[in-house]
């Protein structure tokens, strides 16, 4: 078993020069009737910690848009359980059983082996190989600072007013939590290739609500600490950034083969900026609520803005929404990988 002649792996190294690989941000979710009917009778926690049926859920957009690369199905706040921080999912986003208020509370933090406390993320993977074996399989995890987020605001935000303050008033405590995440992180994704995993993605979320030199301290150092533990997998790392503009020379710090780039910004002027790497975006996800003729012609464009082809993997700017209608993702999908054997 093995994944040979794998599009999406060949443009992550830059080597591409086949059909150009799609995948999409939350693939697998509630735009699809498939997902929506299982999930009338498991919760997402019980499903994101059933490895049979993270295989199922995982299958599903796959067998009907032919994408060309899998991502575990799971959420980036679940490795926060273990620590001693219960998660759950309402309808309205996810919300924290306690929320970290004081440094003190950063010490009751209990860090543990991944493999003894997350298994059913493992054998989820394990589980994607077998029912999957020629795709790529993407494992990933959140960003030291996207998951302080939830941890110190205890819920998503707009505008992280309290995590800001938390990392001023109690620098060196945040420097503690941003340093514990990261070594998870690492163990995480590490895991996650032990398992199987033939790429990773780390989620920077909410990091583009920082200054730039705030970016610098809380995201790049720490994503730096925990890519540069990865790179002897020899396995394409993704760093997807959320408003990622900004901090276009900073991010060129991080060595990691991908950048996967938010839909604010020219995919090929980040292209053109950090040439040393591929590119993965950046429709914004509601053109997909345009007529299909107009979903084409703005995929067309992104496709036409770039130089080289080699080194791209198609993708939203972000994940797609609920509300989303199938034939506009089929026209994506058709669109992107009919556009070589065109020109
Ligand atoms: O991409 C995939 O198909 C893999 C699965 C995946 C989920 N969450 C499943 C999910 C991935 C990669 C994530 C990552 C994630 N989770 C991020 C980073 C990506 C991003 O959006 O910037 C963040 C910030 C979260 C936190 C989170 N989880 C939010 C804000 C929400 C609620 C919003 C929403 O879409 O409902 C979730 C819940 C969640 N995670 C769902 C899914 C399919 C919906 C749960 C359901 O079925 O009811």
């Amino acid at each position: 078993m093995g994944v040979n002649d794998s599009s999406f792996l060949d443009a992550c190294w830059g080597r591409n020069s086949g059909r150009i690989p799609v995948w999409i941000m939350r693939q697998a979710g509630r735009y699809l009737p498939e997902y929506r009917q299982l999930r009338e009778r498991v919760s997402f926690t019980q499903l994101c910690k059933s490895p049979e049926l993270i295989a199922d859920v995982v299958a599903q957009p796959i067998d009907r848009f032919g994408l060309d690369a899998a991502i575990l199905f799971s959420d980036i706040l679940i490795p926060l359980e273990p620590l001693g921080v219960g998660v759950s999912f309402p309808e309205g986003g996810p919300v924290l059983a306690s929320r970290i208020t004081s440094p003190a509370d950063i010490e009751r933090l209990h860090t543990y082996d991944v493999a003894t406390h997350l298994p059913f993320v493992l054998d989820g993977i394990r589980a994607i190989k077998k029912r999957l074996p020629s795709l790529p399989v993407i494992g990933f995890a959140g960003s030291p600072f996207t998951l302080a987020c939830y941890l110190i605001e205890g819920k998503g935000s707009r505008d992280f007013d309290r995590v800001k303050q938390f990392m001023h008033c109690h620098h060196k405590a945040a420097e503690r939590l941003i340093n514990l995440l990261a070594d998870l992180m690492s163990d995480y994704l590490a895991a996650q290739l032990d398992a199987g995993a033939d790429a990773v993605q780390l989620f920077c979320s909410w990091d583009g609500i920082l200054s730039s030199d705030d970016f610098h301290d809380w995201t790049v150092r720490p994503v730096r600490r925990i890519f540069d533990t990865l790179k002897s997998y020899q396995a394409p790392r993704i760093l997807f950034v959320n408003n990622i503009a900004p901090y276009l020379d900073v991010v060129g710090e991080v060595d990691c083969e991908v950048l996967s780039v938010d839909y604010r910004v020219d995919l090929s002027k980040v292209a053109r900026e950090l040439p040393h790497r591929a590119v993965q975006g950046n429709l914004d996800p509601s053109v997909l609520f345009d007529p299909v003729p107009r979903v084409i012609e703005r995929t067309l464009h992104i496709l036409d803005s770039l130089e080289h082809h080699d080194n791209l993997i198609f993708n939203l700017g972000h994940g797609i929404q609920p509300a989303t209608p199938l034939e506009s993702v089929h026209a994506l999908v058709e669109t992107v990988h009919s556009y070589r054997s065109q020109s």
